[in-house]
């Protein structure tokens, strides 16, 4: 099956930049708010993000013009109807995603594949709210999604072959470079990276160092291109959160118990980045968003 119209659903830090991916890879995209206003915003957000590309020179007004064009800003999910596949990237909550794929399945023609960007949840679940289950599996972009080349698909026990080599060939069309995973908690990257991410709070908390020197520690000594505390504030410490409960609920073992303090900053909605203040301060950041999840 040949993938020509894309749905996004979700406008947060992933669906915005999977919707440029698309977009520039040239897919006609829907990108699905539940908010008309924050589909509208995340448009505009597109077109600053690709007009800075023009002024660096990496596209062409053209480029910029022709992608903007390719992407419909909506709040109806009735309107992701005539899309071939549709990738779902709202919060990450199994609640939230398991509704979303039963409305998905009544609304998307049969034929049409329905994915998730989740990064930890489990694939099947979703994949069983829907009449279609072979044609569910993960797309698991990273972030941010238009520089970071890999994309993880992965196979839950019903996903069938045709959807998986459909998804590798979309992700391959996108520029990224597929890995196949089975649908376990965390998948690949995750798996290895939270438990890391996870235990630098517990050692920030425990005072052994540094917020700064934690960071640096991993920058210079292991080439990380940043370190822990400020990848979290990247990643976002509400979604790390729950990425950690799920490494923890799925198996068990103690040292993946979240940090305390990860909780706290969460409730005290120091989410990071995206809300201008994480285990770093981004106040005076031009991406601070605060109101994206309202
Ligand atoms: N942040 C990352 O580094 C990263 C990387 C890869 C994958 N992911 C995954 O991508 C997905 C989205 O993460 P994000 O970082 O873009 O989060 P985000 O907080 O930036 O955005 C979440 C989006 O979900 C929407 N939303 C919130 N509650 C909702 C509800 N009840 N119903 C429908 N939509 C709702 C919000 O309006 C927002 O558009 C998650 O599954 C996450 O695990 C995140």
């Amino acid at each position: 099956m040949s993938i020509k119209r894309v749905g996004i659903v979700g406008s947060g830090i992933m669906g915005a930049g999977i919707t440029e991916v698309a977009a520039k890879s040239e897919f006609e995209v829907v990108l699905r708010s539940r908010a008309q206003e924050t589909a509208d915003a995340t448009l505009a957000q597109l077109d600053k993000s690709l007009s800075r590309q023009v002024e660096k020179e990496k596209i062409s007004e053209a480029d910029r013009d022709a992608a903007l064009g390719r992407v419909r800003a909506v709040s109806d999910l009735g309107e992701l109807a005539e899309c071939d596949l549709v990738i779902e990237s709202v919060v990450e909550d199994l609640d939230v995603k398991k509704q979303l794929f039963d409305d998905l399945d009544r609304v998307c023609d049969d034929s049409a594949i329905l994915a998730t960007n989740t990064s930890t949840l489990p694939v099947i679940d979703m994949a069983m709210q829907t009449g279609r289950p072979e044609n569910v599996c993960g797309i698991h972009f990273f972030n941010p999604a238009p520089a970071m080349p890999l994309v993880e698909v992965v196979k839950a026990l019903t996903t069938g072959d045709e959807t998986l080599a459909t998804a590798r060939a979309f992700v391959e069309h996108c520029g990224k470079d597929p890995v196949d995973v089975r649908d376990q908690t965390g998948f690949i990257v995750n798996a290895l990276l939270f438990p890391y991410l996870n235990n630098a709070i517990k050692m920030l908390d425990a005072g052994v160092a540094t917020r700064d020197d934690i960071d640096t520690a991993m920058k210079g000594g292991c080439n990380f291109p940043m370190g822990p505390l400020q990848l979290l504030d990247l990643v976002g410490l509400d979604t790390s959160l729950s990425i950690i409960e799920s490494l923890y609920n799925e198996f068990r073992d103690h040292s993946y118990s979240p940090a305390p303090l990860l909780r706290h900053m969460v409730s005290a909605e120091k989410l990071g980045r995206k809300t201008g203040e994480g285990f770093y301060d981004y106040s005076n950041h031009k991406n601070k968003n605060k109101n994206k999840n309202k």
